[in-house]
């Protein structure tokens, strides 16, 4: 595959090749010198991106290489907004390190021969789902519709990890290598998972489960950055426009052919509480289906164990017994059942 590196840094020329060729072909090129129009291959780019003057450069080079599809930027500190700067950018994927790039090219082969041949082929080295989500967030931040093959992918890697692994390995995982709206996905899907697991439901019902929660926030990809990653709290009317997202999201994925209304139930209600207290639609406890009642323990958990930079995750035991204090919002005896998952799975 023809790779196009396009770095700030020269030294780091020589460093990839020597990782790529001869399997690739690396066309290697300096921000600011002069460019020429490409059409087919990967684009790569690895550089600052926390300088104005390099983001745009890279703008500048991606203007004249629009035409080329795959956009695989490298971010080494892998925090939210440097991921979001990628993908504002024009970033299909965005990879932490020189192995996730030698990976995501094996990915991009993978998936090209699959689009030729019409044979979708699984990645063995895509464990934890992550891709998935980056990929279907990617394509809402653009204004793309999302692609129910990914939330697919990504719910059944994190059922068979945590099937294999156990759930306190995986939400240890991605708190050390997840930021910000993914970290909160895939934990959301671990703990919903870790949940039906333990409540030994059939594999049909672990994945409805799973695909609620992998979905849940996905109207949170057209809320402002400058209000999903604020480091603190919001103001009352960035909270406001927070508050959109269950609907933003039901309105997304509705007319989406194979989306199953368990699952957009979830995406809309998950904010619901029994009391009548929640959004957007203030239902009470008869209209909030058993699903939604998972769905939702599963997301205040996991946003209460989440690790941020500016606030310390609490302990999964201190998350727990805020659970247990919210009574009439949740139903207590899903509460007493989730114990289990809580504190000791
Ligand atoms: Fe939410
Ligand atoms: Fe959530």
């Amino acid at each position: 595959m023809l790779v196009h590196f396009v770095t700030d840094e020269p030294s780091k020329i020589p460093a990839i090749r020597a990782m790529l060729e001869p399997r690739h072909s690396v066309d290697s090129r300096l921000l600011g010198a002069a460019d020429s129009q490409i059409s087919n291959g990967v684009l790569m780019v690895d550089a600052d991106l926390r300088e104005a003057a390099r983001v745009e450069q890279i703008r500048l080079v991606l203007r004249d290489l629009r035409s080329v599809t795959e956009r695989l930027f490298v971010v080494q500190s892998h925090v939210q907004h440097m991921v979001a700067q990628a993908f504002a950018l024009g970033a299909t994927s965005v990879v932490r390190s020189s192995r996730e790039v030698v990976v995501k090219l094996a990915q991009i082969e993978v998936a090209e021969k699959a689009a030729k041949t019409g044979i979708a082929v699984a990645s063995p080295e895509n464990a934890d789902g992550a891709a998935a989500f980056a990929s279907m967030f990617a394509a809402i931040q653009s204004g793309k519709s999302i692609n129910l093959s990914d939330a697919e992918s990504a719910t059944s890697q994190i059922v068979d990890a945590i099937a294999q692994n156990g759930l306190g390995a995986w939400l240890d995982n991605v708190r050390r290598y997840h930021e910000g709206t993914f970290q909160h996905c895939l934990l959301v899907t671990g703990v919903a998972v870790g949940f039906a697991l333990d409540l030994r439901f059939a594999g049909p019902d672990v994945k409805r489960l799973g695909m609620a929660a992998t979905l849940h926030d996905i109207g949170k990809g057209r809320i402002p950055l400058s209000i999903l990653d604020k480091p603190g709290r919001l103001d009352p009317a960035e909270d406001e426009i927070m508050k959109r997202h269950p609907v933003l999201g039901y309105e997304l994925l509705k007319d989406l052919p194979g989306i199953s209304p368990e699952v957009l139930d979830g995406i809309r209600h998950h904010h619901e509480y029994l009391d009548g207290s929640g959004y957007p639609d203030a239902l009470t406890a008869p209209k909030i289906s058993d699903l939604v009642r998972l769905l939702t323990i599963s997301d205040i958990f996991s946003a209460l164990i989440e690790r941020r930079p500016y606030k310390p995750a609490m302990s999964r035991h201190d998350a727990y017994k805020v659970l247990c204090g919210m009574d009439g919002k949740l139903e207590v005896s899903l509460v007493k059942a989730f114990r289990n998952v809580a504190l000791e799975a």
